[in-house]
């Protein structure tokens, strides 16, 4: 019997499975097109008909009509159709259990996939393993000793975080950094070369000599930044892009004020290579683990607890009580079970940092009804482009196993333009989501504006509360939280959790406590050294943190001696200022520099590294060039003129100047302890030292 033969035998199961599906799908269809469709011979199907109707799971009857060739009708039995959902739900299984063994082989960890014995619908797509670009492990292995041969490209931390979810199937269906062809149509009109949507250029930026010594159609070695081999690549692809128009095409405008395009313009190679992705382990992460997870480990856990709708909160900040409220009515209204997903990669410069963040997270989460609400880390590095990042969010999470997204009021949002006003409309992002929902494979939930109402005591959508009039509403915005962490004021027991409000104080302390940069910058002569040398004695009279001076010249002693004054020894010069300073002010000191720092976009940098622990004060020591020249301290303003010393900033060598430094002090007609007490009146009114 053919059950009997096939309970041993996968391959003869798998095959009466369809032969039993095809019968159940096309029983017209003659003896001929039935093996067509099994792809085996008349013969062989012959006798597997015969071995069905004899196992009690076909009937054969005689059929009458013209055509000789389709003498019998067969039709499947009630025990037919049950050995078919049987065999079925043996196959997934067998499937499950292997993906089950590979992905305990590659991650160390279960799936949480166990086969499913009484399986009566089929999968779910958000449910079902999605394809990953990673090899086997005896592959991996192999590939890793091949790769000591080849060229290898040190991932930025940015690109780290694209190749993670490359490789685990979140950017799915990207096989690989984007080609030209791809490029171009995502740019363009927000598509692959093959129609299928796509918002975000996901490219493989380089240097322009990296880019030269590589040959179309080599393999490279994708490494970390300590050295570990995550994937190799096979470039196929090689281009220099129209920065400009990815700019306007992809985050709406070529403003500097926009952080990916600051990135864009200023972080990101001069070429991109393209080509196909293979995986070899994925980044490591030291923290939070277990918070971490792949799609396939998500679509598992789903699986496992049976959530079949699923909708996502995409988050960059802590959580307080309105969030809490609006994500669970989003639960509610989409009646599915709810993921926190917050974005622990890259986020806006300048906010809080993602380990304070969990911490919060976590601390919210127990106030969830239990065993409905899940959290889960994602390293994705964002964009903020509003509108498309939206749409490339509803992806991400489509594939992560979600059903449902919250999309807010201006998702995603870079913050102000240039001119001071907002890059995207507030609702851009859900139009374009909602337009291309369908494509998206994810519903859109709508963010609901959550105010308090305090004569309720409780959190209420605010375009749902009818006697506005009559009662209080409050609310407090991201800014006035900041403010008032800032200043140590107090937080209501309304707006947040206790649990939250302490962790954000304890990273968060008032800003007279923290750590700070004042950075000096101006002509040589200008007077930076000496002002500089004034403040750092005042506040070190003033005592509570250490301060530290990086005079310009000093550094060139002992941290760039060996360097000159070429454009790309200055930038370098300033970065290592930056660095150290950056250090001091997230340990809580007093960082001051004084270099000339002649250049804008160096400077943005520098003080994006540091703000991100601390302020930026950037004081611009406005003497001009013909006083410092006149002055001539130093006797190098002659040289410079002689020709003697090449490059002399003013003279042979540009300083663009700060267009909106926090300070600007004139040095000309005023002294010196002057000067650095307007330095010390503008950290006061920044609260950067408490007034005495
Ligand atoms: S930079 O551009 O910020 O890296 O310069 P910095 O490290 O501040 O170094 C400037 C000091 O080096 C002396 N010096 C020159 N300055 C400008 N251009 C050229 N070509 C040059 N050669 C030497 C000069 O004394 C600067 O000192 P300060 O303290 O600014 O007067």
């Amino acid at each position: 019997m053919p059950t009997s033969v096939a309970k041993h035998n996968p391959a003869e199961e798998d095959l009466i499975f369809r032969l039993l599906r095809q019968l159940d799908a096309a029983p017209g269809a003659s003896q001929r097109a039935t093996a067509a469709a099994l792809d085996i011979s008349l013969g062989r199907l012959n006798a597997l008909l015969r071995g069905a109707a004899e196992a009690g799971l076909i009937t054969i009857n005689a059929r009458s009509g013209p055509d000789k060739r389709q003498r019998f009708a067969y039709t499947i039995t009630t025990r037919g159709a049950a050995e078919k959902t049987r065999l079925r739900d043996q196959f997934l299984a067998r499937k499950f259990a292997e993906y089950d063994a590979l992905h305990a082989e590659l991650t160390g960890t279960s799936s949480g996939l166990s086969p499913l014995k009484h399986r009566t619908h089929p999968m779910q797509n958000n449910l079902a393993p999605i394809p990953e670009l990673y090899v086997s492990y005896e592959s991996a292995q192999k590939l890793k000793v091949e790769a000591a041969d080849l060229t290898s490209h040190d991932l930025t931390p940015r690109q780290i975080c694209d190749l993670e979810l490359l490789m685990n199937g979140g950017f799915n269906p990207l096989k690989g950094f984007l080609s030209v062809e791809d490029y171009n149509g995502v740019v363009d009109n927000m598509r692959l070369a093959d129609g299928t949507l796509w918002p975000m250029p996901i490219t493989l930026d380089v240097s322009e000599s990296f880019a030269d010594s590589i040959e179309l159609g080599q393999d490279i070695a994708l490494r970390d930044q300590e050295g570990v081999i995550l994937a190799t690549m096979t470039v196929t692809d090689r281009w220099t892009p129209n920065k400009s128009h990815e700019a306007e095409k992809v985050f709406g405008a070529d403003d500097l004020a926009h952080p990916a395009v600051n990135y864009l313009h200023h972080t990101a190679g001069k070429v991109y290579l393209g080509g196909p992705i293979t995986g070899i382990q994925q980044p490591v992460h030291y923290d939070f683990r277990g918070r971490r997870d792949t799609p396939n480990e998500l679509r598992a856990y789903f699986r496992k607890l049976g959530w079949r709708r699923v909708v996502a909160f995409q988050t960059r900040n802590p959580l307080h009580r309105a969030h809490q409220e609006l994500t669970f009515r989003a639960a509610k209204e989409a009646q599915a079970n709810l993921l926190i997903h917050p974005v622990v990669g890259m986020t806006k410069p300048g906010d809080v940092d993602h380990f304070t963040r969990v911490r919060c997270y976590e601390a919210v989460l127990d106030k969830y009804p239990q065993s409905t609400t899940t959290m889960s880390l994602l390293n994705l590095a964002m964009r903020m482009a509003g509108p498309r990042e939206a749409v490339w969010h509803g992806i991400i999470r489509r594939n992560h196993g979600c059903t449902h997204m919250i999309v807010g009021r201006d998702h995603a949002g870079p913050g102000k333009n240039s001119a001071g006003e907002d890059f995207y409309g507030p609702y851009d992002a859900q139009d374009l989501f909602r337009e291309h929902e369908a494509e998206i494979g994810i519903e859109m939930v709508d963010f609901k504006h959550m105010v308090y109402v305090q004569e309720r005591a409780q959190y209420e959508p605010n375009d749902e509360i009818e006697d506005k009039d009559n009662v209080t509403i409050l609310n407090i915005s991201g800014t006035e939280l900041r403010r008032r962490l800032r200043e140590g004021l107090e937080i209501p027991e309304w707006f947040s959790f206790p649990e939250v409000v302490k962790e954000l104080r304890r990273t968060s302390p008032p800003r007279s406590k923290q750590g700070f940069t004042v950075f000096f910058t101006g002509f040589s002569g200008s007077g930076k050294s000496t002002i500089a040398n004034a403040l750092m004695v005042k506040l070190m009279e003033m005592g509570g943190r250490p301060v530290t001076l990086l005079d310009g010249d000093i550094v060139r002693k002992n941290l760039s001696s060996e360097l000159g004054f070429s454009k790309e020894h200055r930038d370098l010069n300033i970065r290592r200022i930056g660095y150290v300073a950056s250090e001091i002010t997230k340990n809580g000191g007093i960082a001051i520099c004084a270099p000339i720092a002649p250049y804008t976009a160096t400077r943005r940098a520098v003080r994006e590294e540091i703000e991100q622990y601390g302020a930026f004060v950037e004081v611009h020591v406005a003497t001009s060039i013909e006083e410092c020249e006149r002055r001539d301290r130093k006797g190098l303003y002659k040289l410079a003129r002689e020709g003697k010393i090449k490059e002399f900033t003013g003279i042979s060598d540009p300083y663009e100047e700060p267009a909106n430094p926090e300070l600007r002090v004139e040095t000309e007609n005023v002294d010196v302890d002057n000067c650095a007490h307007q330095v010390i009146l503008k950290l006061e009114s920044m609260g950067l030292i408490a007034a005495h």
